[in-house]
């Protein structure tokens, strides 16, 4: 059975980006010419996804108005003869089933997922955190291999992992891995935010997510853990604790995650987005390149 939702969790603060995000959903970020959860919405639907669960929160009603069909701004458009801008809005016609729940607290990343339980109820689905882009201007489908794998491989989870720096992985959830196939491994457990020295592996997950509806189970039994926040690697680590199969599959260079929770990662990305731009981005690299030649 092909699996058709998405939950996108999007009902987080944002801290790390105030004061940016005191009133605007970080999710709503500019990267180049669009918003941070326009690239989610197309990465999905070039994976194959159509129903898409936005967990929202407090200050979050700028995503529905974004994805909501805006006739008046089409009329003005065309009574002003600005034809050529209407094609920025042709998203809006995506054969694409949107919904809305809300994650009334804001108990952690885990919480969210749950919140997406009486609608998501015994189907599995995906899940797309709603800060991250995965690919260069969203064109990946890395959603899609993972479907792929969860399928063929009758998996209870399968997880996106990224290879960072040994410097890094005090930020992310890593991998300790069990066996390597070829296009997924095993995983024998997630190691929250280890040491340098501690850490199992490299292996960062990466925003994107496959789940068995059992994950809910996990969940609901998940105590607030790291910051006080029911948290997803918890679940994920009980269920494999469980004899659960949950597998990784790593990004490509092609497909690099694009973080967009925290300023340093923000600015490359948009900075990067921008530099590859078809309509200005060559225009900038000239500009880019005239700063750097003066120096500071
Ligand atoms: P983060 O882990 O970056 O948390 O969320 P955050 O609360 O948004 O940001 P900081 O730490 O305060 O800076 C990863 C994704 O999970 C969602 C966020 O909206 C983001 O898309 N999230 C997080 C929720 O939906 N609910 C939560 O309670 C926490």
């Amino acid at each position: 059975m092909a699996i058709e939702v998405a939950v996108v969790p999007v009902a987080g603060r944002g801290t790390r980006l105030l004061p940016l995000t005191k009133s605007q959903p970080k999710e709503m970020l500019p990267v180049g010419q669009k918003p941070v959860v326009q690239y989610v919405a197309e990465e999905l639907l070039l994976s194959g996804v159509r129903r898409l669960l936005f967990v929202t929160g407090p200050g979050k009603t700028a995503i529905e108005n974004h994805f909501d069909i805006n006739e008046g701004l089409i009329q003005n458009l065309r009574e002003n003869g600005q034809e050529d801008l209407l094609e920025t809005l042709d998203y809006e016609r995506e054969e694409v089933d949107y919904f809305y729940t809300r994650q009334r607290r804001q108990l952690g990343l885990g919480h969210a997922v749950l919140c997406a339980r009486p609608v998501v109820a015994h189907q599995p689905f995906v899940v797309a955190l709603g800060d991250s882009i995965i690919g260069l201007h969203a064109q990946s489908q890395i959603v899609r291999r993972m479907t792929g794998i969860f399928e063929r491989e009758k998996a209870d989870a399968v997880i996106a992992f990224e290879r960072v720096l040994p410097e890094d992985v005090v930020h992310y959830g890593i991998a300790e891995v069990r066996n390597e196939e070829d296009d997924f491994f095993e995983l024998a457990s997630l190691v929250e935010k280890p040491a340098v020295t501690e850490a199992p592996s490299c292996l960062a997950v990466a925003a994107r997510y496959v789940f068995q509806p059992r994950i809910f189970d996990y969940l609901e039994r998940t105590a607030a853990g790291k910051g006080n926040e029911i948290q997803l690697t918890d679940a994920i680590g009980s269920l494999i604790a469980d004899g659960g199969r949950v597998l990784g599959v790593t990004l490509s260079a092609a497909e690099r995650r694009f973080d967009i929770g925290n300023f340093p990662s923000y600015f490359q990305a948009f900075f990067e987005f921008a530099m590859e731009d078809p309509q200005y981005g060559e225009e900038l690299r000239g500009f880019a390149k005239k700063i750097l030649e003066r120096g500071r």
